[in-house]
């Protein structure tokens, strides 16, 4: 047993360490688990980051979810079939004439998997330049510390067992499928099955108008697919600003999304070549479609699956949720988890900070994520982003609030770049002018909204960004002249 001592930060550590000895073991090589890796090596811990992920070949694929089936490969599917889009329908006010224009649907695809391999490779990299051990294989807990070691098993494709004092779980977490519905990834699609579609389907159909209902649906359909999106709550984006939510809808109907809210989906029948789908709409009327693909995307659950957790004494919540406290301590001593294992946004960045902020605390360091300053986006087109509190909200807590909206059709880069659909709106407490929350749909608002996320972590008020000198003509002036409009003194409009 390897001897324990205190380093430095007053943190417990193993020193003289075997090969199989580490101060920090990660368990998951998603966003949350490889940055925190990262972070934890900087800082001068000797760290091991485990992942199973295999590509095709049987490889290493570490990213997790977020990089083999998620953000990454979703927004390079998002970017071919918006460039599709745009030789269609928009080459031609710009002058341009684009005939016969066709998409090669397997070329989008491995062009797809280039990129996630690229990203899986720089993982690799990374870990390796910041001398993290990265193991292939499946971690489990052997038993709960001994001594304040932990035994780590690790198996498929590797097998060995290594030690670890402090234990980051970041497992992240799998698509929850409709009871009676198993995704069979060829007619019934989870995200995974939703990246690799081998040609565009006539008829699409899509159960939960969700983050990925809405972006997958995009890419579909702007690939000639006929979408029909089923939603089960009668609101649109019930946790998006209602103003934004409701222009948004508008927009995507206009393009052609079926979007169909209250409804209550019953049986899934798939056949040979399409599946059946019965449900009952908002106004009582049973319907049976069928359709050639169906993606279910109904949000996703934890996974702690073979972690073997228990025998460590990490305990999980009602939910399934691996239970931490505000530190991302879990209820085992030295055990740690971040990401969507826990409780929070199942989003990348946010497992990302929260790797970091643990790996900080290991050092004796006092990291603090405000909650509130996390950002969304949603990458359709127009795309969707927020951070902090929607109108509602405030209204719901009783807070006093200004709101200033200035929409893309008065900005002259939107213009030029013929978007301008949607508007950027600051809300502001009332007495204080703080910025409480910015809240956008339209051309490139993902970018945009680093600005609202910096007032708020700042402090600032919606004077302080309408006195900030914003370059023209950028979408940004957009922001600007929301933040002017919060004291009703915009410039353009
Ligand atoms: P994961 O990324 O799930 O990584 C966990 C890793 O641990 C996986 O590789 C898994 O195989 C591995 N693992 C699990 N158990 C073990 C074990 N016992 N031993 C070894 N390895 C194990 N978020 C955004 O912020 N922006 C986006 O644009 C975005 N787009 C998305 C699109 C889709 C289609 C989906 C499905 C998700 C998207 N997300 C997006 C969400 C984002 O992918 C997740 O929030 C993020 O990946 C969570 O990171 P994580 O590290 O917690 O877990
Ligand atoms: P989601 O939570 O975003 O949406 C699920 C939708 O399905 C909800 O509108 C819900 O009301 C609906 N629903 C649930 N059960 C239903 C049922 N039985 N019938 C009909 N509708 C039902 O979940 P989604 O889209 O699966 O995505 C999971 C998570 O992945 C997201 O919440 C987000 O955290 C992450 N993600 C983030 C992205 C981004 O940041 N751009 C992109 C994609 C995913």
């Amino acid at each position: 047993m390897p001897t324990v001592t205190i380093d430095g930060h007053g943190v417990p550590t193993l020193r003289k360490m075997d090969m199989d000895q580490f101060d920090v073991v990660v368990i998951g090589g998603g966003p949350g688990g490889y940055v925190a890796a990262i972070r934890a090596a900087q800082l001068g811990f000797k760290v091991a980051c485990i992942d199973d992920w295999k590509n095709a070949k049987g490889l290493p694929a570490p990213g997790g979810t977020c990089t083999n089936v998620g953000c990454i490969p979703s927004k390079a599917l998002l970017q071919s079939s918006e460039h599709f889009d745009h030789a269609q329908h928009h080459f031609a006010e710009h002058g341009i004439t684009a005939s016969g224009v066709t998409m090669d649907v397997a070329k989008m695809l491995a062009r797809k998997d280039k990129v996630v391999r690229q990203n899986n490779d720089g993982i690799l990299y990374l870990l390796k330049k910041n001398k993290v051990t990265f193991f292939h294989g499946r971690g489990s807990f052997a038993r709960g510390a001994t001594d304040g070691v932990y035994q780590i098993d690790v198996t498929e494709p590797a097998k060995i067992s290594i030690q670890g004092m402090h234990i980051i779980i970041a497992t992240g977490s799998v698509a929850r499928a409709l009871p009676g519905a198993a995704f069979d990834e060829k007619l019934v699609l989870s995200n995974d099955g939703a990246l690799r579609i081998g040609e565009t389907p006539k008829t699409l159909g899509v159960i939960g108008a969700g983050v990925i209902g809405l972006e997958m649906g995009s890419v579909w359909r702007r690939l000639g697919a006929d979408v029909t999106v089923l939603e089960g709550l009668p609101v649109f984006l019930g946790v998006v600003d209602e103003q934004v939510a409701k222009e948004a809808l508008k927009l995507f109907t206009k393009q052609g999304l079926k979007i169909n809210l209250g409804v209550k989906v019953g049986a899934i029948k798939p056949g040979t070549n399409n599946v059946s789908v019965e449900y009952t709409t908002a106004d009582g009327k049973t319907e049976n479609v069928t359709f050639d693909r169906l993606i279910v995307s109904i949000g996703r659950v934890p996974n702690t699956n073979g972690l073997n957790a228990d025998a460590a004494g990490v305990k999980l919540d009602e939910r399934g949720f691996i239970a931490v406290d505000g530190d991302c301590k879990t209820t085992a001593a030295n055990v740690w988890a971040v990401g969507d294992v826990v409780r929070g946004p199942m989003l990348a960045h946010k497992a990302e900070e929260e790797g970091v902020a643990v790996a900080e605390r290991l050092a004796g360091q006092h990291p603090h994520i405000d909650f509130n300053c996390i950002p969304w986006v949603i990458y359709t087109s127009p795309e969707i982003a927020w951070v902090g509190q929607t109108e509602q909200q405030l209204q719901a807590a009783g807070v006093a609030y200004k709101a200033g909206s200035f929409p893309f059709m008065a900005n002259g880069r939107a213009r030029a770049l013929g978007n301008t659909d949607g508007f950027v709106k600051i809300i502001a407490d009332a007495k204080t002018d703080k910025v409480l929350g910015m809240h956008a749909v339209g051309p490139m608002v993902s970018e945009l909204i680093a600005e609202g996320v910096m007032a708020m972590e700042f402090g600032a008020s919606s004077e302080d960004i309408a006195r900030i000198c914003h370059a023209h003509p950028t979408l940004s002036e957009a922001t600007k002249e929301a933040a002017l409009a919060v004291d009703k003194r915009t410039l353009n409009m």
